[in-house]
């Protein structure tokens, strides 16, 4: 029998003791091994659940039992977190999270630490929720140079945006909805404005690529300043606006890493990415496009991925697995600037006439819709460096810039 500890029950820790404790005999029939959840860390009370008995408040409990072998960290954030993860793993103890926010900061601190202690930290619910991508990365796919990962990371905006896209809701009530539907937190900022999907692409990039990245490496912008006029543009140019998180490997050993609003084309399958689904597209240089879908949060999808880390942990108990990464350097990650993208470009103009002769001789190539009304071009560029592209549009003299976006085919 293998004890384990589950700290925070929470929606996700909740879901981990539930699972654990509902299907204790498949899970022993496939960990070779009965797990029996022997503590529950949270500061809250909980009367009247079946393993009321396994709560306590004191984290020393957990850190001093040698019997523990296994902890859950499902408390989130990246303080107490930090220290307790940590702890466990100096007192040789493997660690499944679910927590993108402590891993995206102290990823490879503690990666290092469970390599000198012949223990495993594993935390395939940090990214996606319950779809299976880090393990696929780090096992399947190791034959391949991974060249880039693209996906739809974060449910809640991905849910907001479908909403805009397909049922003409502003922002604002589409994200009340969120809210409404318990997807969205009260305090919305970490999903609207990109932080969640910035460190699940950290994660992302520091595994393919093999240095870690953090989160103030990353250019982020949310989707606060997505409007329907840009969901109609879009549509127009046969493509929906999806949040992305990017990340692609240079020729010089760099890397990019950005997350953005971007047109996606219709033709790419992350376009059909709708309400709280992720995907995630992983490249590699011998398989070509690989892409993981389904549910990116709630209880169980997340729960059941922690559990599969559980599982894995129990029959590795005495030999450390796959998952490993380097500390990067300061300047490991590169401005994607001098990358190659396209961009959707919404200009105002009292002169269309004039705007669009400059606009065709500035773009060679690009496609342009003009507003009902005359007084907007939306502009959808041909590929190119980004450098070069916003070299052009800060030489338009005759249109005046309210917005760029990237766009993705
Ligand atoms: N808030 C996150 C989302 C939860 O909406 O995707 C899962 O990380």
């Amino acid at each position: 029998m293998i004890d384990v500890a589950i700290m925070g029950h929470g929606v996700v820790g909740s879901g981990v003791a539930e699972i654990l404790h509902n299907h204790s005999k498949r899970i022993a029939e496939k960990a070779k091994e009965n797990i029996n959840v022997k503590y529950i860390l949270d500061l809250r009370d909980f009367e009247g659940l079946e393993y009321s008995d396994k709560f306590t408040k004191d984290f020393s409990v957990i850190l001093n039992d040698p019997d523990v072998k296994i902890v859950v960290e499902v408390m989130g954030g990246c303080t107490f977190a930090y220290d307790y993860v940590k702890a466990c793993l100096l007192a040789g103890k493997s660690v499944c999270t679910s927590n993108k926010e402590l891993v995206a900061a102290k990823g490879s601190e503690l990666l290092d630490i469970a390599l000198e202690k012949n223990v495993n930290f594993l935390f395939e619910a940090s990214v996606g929720g319950g779809i299976p991508v880090l393990r696929p990365m780090a096992q399947c796919l190791t034959a391949n140079e991974i060249t880039e990962v693209t996906g739809i990371l974060n449910g809640t905006t991905n849910f907001i945006l479908t909403k805009m896209i397909s049922e003409n809701m502003s922002f604002d009530d589409a994200l009340k909805l969120a809210q409404e539907l318990g997807y969205a937190e009260k305090d919305p900022t970490a999903d609207v404005e990109g932080h969640d999907a910035c460190r699940k692409i950290c994660i992302l990039a520091s595994l393919g690529f093999g240095k870690h990245v953090y989160p103030n490496q990353v250019k982020t912008e949310g989707i606060t300043n997505i409007s329907l006029v840009d969901v109609e543009y879009a549509d127009a140019f046969d493509s929906v606006i999806k949040l992305i998180g990017r990340t692609r490997k240079l020729d010089n050993g760099k890397i990019t890493a950005n997350v953005y609003p971007a047109l996606v084309s219709r033709k790419n399958m992350l376009a059909g990415v709708n309400d709280v689904f992720n995907a995630i597209m992983v490249r590699g240089d011998e398989v070509g496009d690989v892409m993981f879908y389904g549910r990116g949060a709630g209880k169980f999808p997340t729960a059941s991925a922690v559990v599969g880390d559980v599982i894995d942990c129990a029959k590795h108990l005495s030999a450390r697995k796959y998952l490993h990464w380097i500390d990067g350097e300061k300047d490991y990650v590169a401005d994607s600037i001098d990358d190659i993208t396209r961009l959707y470009v919404l200009v105002k103009t009292d002169n269309l006439a004039e705007a669009i002769k400059e606009i065709e001789t500035t773009f060679s190539g690009a496609s342009y819709i003009v507003s009902k009304d005359n007084s907007e071009v939306a502009i959808l560029t041909e590929t190119d460096i980004e450098r070069n592209l916003r070299e052009q549009i800060n030489s338009l003299s005759c249109s005046e810039v309210v917005k760029t976006l990237h766009a993705i085919d």
